[in-house]
């Protein structure tokens, strides 16, 4: 199983089914032209990674980098959007997709990685080499 870009043509490979089964999401609203623009804004401190298997994306994480003064202009990875389709969990992809973008942020120079998770999901990430540090904490700005 590869894992590559984000490409337009997702939108057609079930990619919003995917992204449903982390957060909310309605489809009615996200046009194939927003998600060409989407695609067509990301850069290279923007990076949406994709497994696809038989037509269908069934895998996708996210890597941010941010650029610091701190650190000696020192780079963050921010690991967003781990998701893998309901069917095939439990088969290493999760992980093998957060091992590629850990691998990613180091290769493009971030002197670490970082995410938020819930307690539920901890050990997952326990077992792709992260610990827990410190606390989220959270204010929205909509119900
Ligand atoms: C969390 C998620 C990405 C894991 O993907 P997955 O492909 O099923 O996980 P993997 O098969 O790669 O699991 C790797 C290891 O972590 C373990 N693991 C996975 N999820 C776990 C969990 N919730 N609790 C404890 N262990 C877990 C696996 O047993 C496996 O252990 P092993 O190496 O000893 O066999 C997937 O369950 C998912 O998409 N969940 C819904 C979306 C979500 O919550 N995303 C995370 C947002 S922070």
């Amino acid at each position: 199983m590869n894992i590559r870009n984000i490409q337009i043509n997702d939108f057609y490979l079930d990619y919003l089914n995917l992204l449903k089964q982390l957060s909310i999401l309605n489809e009615k609203e996200i046009s194939f032209k927003d998600f060409n623009n989407f695609c067509n804004n990301l850069n290279d401190n923007h990076l949406i990674k994709v497994i696809e298997l038989n037509d269908k994306i069934i895998a996708s994480g996210t890597l941010l980098i941010e650029t610091k003064i701190l650190h000696n202009f020192g780079k963050v990875g921010h690991i967003e959007d781990i998701v893998v389709d309901e069917n095939v969990r439990g088969m290493n992809i999760g992980k093998k997709i957060v091992e590629y973008l850990i691998d990613l942020a180091y290769k493009k120079g971030c002197y670490k990685v970082i995410l938020n998770c819930n307690e539920n999901n901890s050990k997952f990430y326990e077992k792709c080499g992260f610990k827990k540090k410190e606390i989220e904490m959270v204010k929205y700005f909509y119900k």
